[in-house]
């Protein structure tokens, strides 16, 4: 059997090797149907997380949010029922995140302090999509660093499924992180990474897409203080 070589296009003396053409092809053709495939199932997930975006207007308010049970930094259990009369914003990820999570909770932190004492009628809430690593004392002490109001909730694994479930967040472990497999401890996580606005009793108000800045979350914010 003739195996395709690397190098076969770059020798012109070479005659050409017929029998690697249409492997090759094949597999060309192959590749961009996967790859048709997927674009297409990515921007129906981007669709199903941003209907707003095909109005054109206003965006419509997807049934995002609802009912949790979780346990909080301090390892009190925590449901949505707390948070009633206040706004909440929203996020989901986890803390070994190498740079998506810790520029959304950066920005959520400063949208808070932008907003003066009027923020204390704003709860900031990172909810864990990774509880095997992020227990209670370690969503205390990461989340210090971003604002020192911020509530970390964890929980069983069902919890967290169900809490992202009711958020339509999308997440999923990837299988290694830097140090390789060797480390079962060592993964990455994929997942949706939106903030949302909550109202005062518990419905979607707005939600902002990776990259919105402080300010413009802080306006919108203050619109329904
Ligand atoms: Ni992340």
């Amino acid at each position: 059997m003739a195996k395709p070589e690397k190098d076969g296009a770059s020798h012109g003396g070479e005659p050409a090797k017929p029998a690697a053409t249409p492997f090759i092809r094949r597999r060309t053709g192959l590749l961009a149907v996967v790859l048709i495939v997927g674009a297409l199932a990515f921007a129906a997930v981007q669709l199903y997380q941003h209907p707003g975006r095909m109005t054109g207007g206003t965006p419509t308010m997807p049934a995002v949010g609802g009912p949790f049970s979780l346990t909080d930094q301090n390892g009190k259990p925590v449901t949505e029922a707390g948070f009633k009369g206040k706004l909440m914003l929203v996020y989901f990820g986890y803390t070994f995140c190498p740079d998506v999570c810790p520029t959304a909770l950066t920005e959520m932190g400063n949208a808070i302090e932008a907003l003066g004492p009027a923020g204390d009628k704003v709860a900031p809430v990172f909810i864990t999509v990774d509880p095997a690593r992020d227990t209670p004392e370690h969503l205390k002490e990461y989340l210090a660093y971003f604002h020192p109001r911020f509530v970390g909730l964890t929980g069983t694994a069902e919890q967290v499924t169900a809490a992202a479930k009711a958020y339509r967040v999308y997440y999923a472990k990837a299988k290694t992180g830097a140090a390789g497999a060797s480390d079962a401890l060592d993964y990455l996580v994929d997942h949706t990474s939106i903030i949302y606005l909550m109202g005062p009793e518990g419905g979607l108000k707005a939600h902002f897409p990776h990259g919105t800045g402080a300010d413009a979350m802080a306006k919108k914010i203050r619109e329904l203080l």
